[in-house]
């Protein structure tokens, strides 16, 4: 079917990319050897501590996600240490996987993919470690394939009320640019990020912020590396280069997306993607329909995955949305396959188009025969049309 108009990429990334970051990439590439290149470089590395909240060094590798979940690895640990996991859904597991190609021992915390990383089983868990042979804490903050968010701050404080001395390691691929993050605040070691959601860019960089503790243990670190090594990125760096061609107009787009984010204010942002996410589980529960987050201090504010009732495929939904009104929705993934569909309410984003993006939904719905009640829009207008506290866009039933 041919469609008119834009195409609805509703999916949680990637995200939309706004055509301001489209035009600062449509241009020549340069030599990133020479002294243009060296400005762009500096002003991207200085520019993305703001985003992670750190005062440290950030890496970008051209890769997508996984790269920086294996560089995390690499950088840090040697074959046959052990580290604490939490199973919060199908990106822990995917993350655990690539440890336990490297050798790693990984203590899989079982999970009912509803909810995110228990401060107090870490607590408990490394209280119990006395020979402190767990090396890091693995953690997915917003995990893309529920909407389930891990509260990073309270892991921290619970190791280190355990005062054991292991990493922490955050993924925050589906959250940074936002989700409220705290790199330093909250003592993360390493912080693995990609383009393609909050910063609104195409995939293809990754990024690696890392604590002094990290950069300590990187230097003991004994798993292979070579593509992924910290130490020859950040000797690099220094004068603003990559030990290897960079992905020179994502870099760009990147200083772009950054001058975008602190116009608007990172906590404006953050204020942004609440509402969203607020008036989208307004239109879900007006639907009738089961949010798969149980607990409402892990709400996500990038997406909102929603069951189907029973004897109802999730994947045929999102085929007649995107059929029928050029809409796409994620889908469910692993164990969640064809029981749930993931509304995207990230990156450059808007009332309005939150309005389209929940009425293709519910429209979706009754074209589908799937049961539910009407009048999930309104409901979500009742969100968009009010100044909300920021505690009760979070908390509200
Ligand atoms: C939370 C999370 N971690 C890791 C990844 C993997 O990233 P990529 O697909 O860019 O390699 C994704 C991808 O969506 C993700 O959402």
């Amino acid at each position: 079917m041919i469609h008119s108009g834009h195409h609805f990429l509703q999916i949680p990334g990637p995200t939309n990319v706004p055509d301001r970051i489209l035009r600062a990439m449509d241009r020549a590439v340069i030599d990133h050897r020479g002294p243009e290149f060296a400005k762009l470089g500096q002003e991207v590395l200085e520019g993305l501590k703001s985003v992670f909240r750190t005062t440290n060094p950030v890496l970008i590798f051209p890769a997508s996600g996984t790269g920086a979940w294996e560089a995390a690895i690499v950088n840090t640990l040697s074959p046959g240490d052990r580290v604490l996991l939490f199973e919060t859904g199908h990106f822990s597991q995917l993350w655990r996987q690539i440890a336990e190609r490297f050798g790693i021992e990984v203590e899989y915390v079982p999970g009912n993919w509803r909810s995110g990383a228990s401060p107090s089983e870490v607590e408990a868990r490394l209280a119990a470690d006395a020979q402190h042979s767990l090396k890091a804490v693995m953690v997915v903050h917003n995990e893309t394939s529920t909407g389930v968010t891990s509260r990073v701050a309270e892991v921290r404080q619970a190791m280190n009320r355990a005062r054991h001395p292991a990493l922490l390691l955050v993924d925050t691929i589906s959250s940074l640019g936002s989700i409220d993050y705290r790199h330093d605040e909250w003592e993360v070691d390493v912080t693995v990020a990609g383009s393609q959601k909050g910063l609104m860019l195409p995939p293809g960089l990754s990024f690696n912020a890392v604590s002094s503790k990290a950069l300590s243990a990187n230097t003991r670190a004994r798993l292979p590396r070579s593509y992924w090594d910290w130490k020859e990125m950040l000797a690099a760096n220094r004068a603003g280069f990559f030990p290897f061609t960079p992905a020179t107009n994502l870099l760009f787009g990147l200083r772009e997306a950054l001058s975008m984010l602190l116009e608007e204010g990172l906590a404006n942002v953050f204020r942004r993607h609440d509402r969203h996410a607020a008036a989208t589980r307004a239109a879900v529960r007006a639907w009738g329909l089961t949010i798969v987050c149980e607990d409402p201090r892990e709400y996500s504010s990038s997406l909102t995955a929603v069951f189907v009732p029973e004897g109802h495929d999730a994947d045929r939904l999102r085929k007649i949305i995107l059929e029928k009104f050029d809409m796409s929705l994620g889908a469910g993934l692993s164990q969640l396959a064809g029981k749930v569909f993931r509304i995207g309410h990230l990156g450059s984003f808007s009332d309005l188009m939150l309005a389209g993006t929940l009425s293709g939904v519910e429209m979706g719905l009754r074209l589908a025969g799937v049961p539910h009640s009407g009048g999930g829009v309104l409901a979500a207008f009742d969100i968009l049309v009010t100044e909300t506290s920021e505690s009760s866009l979070h908390l509200s039933p």
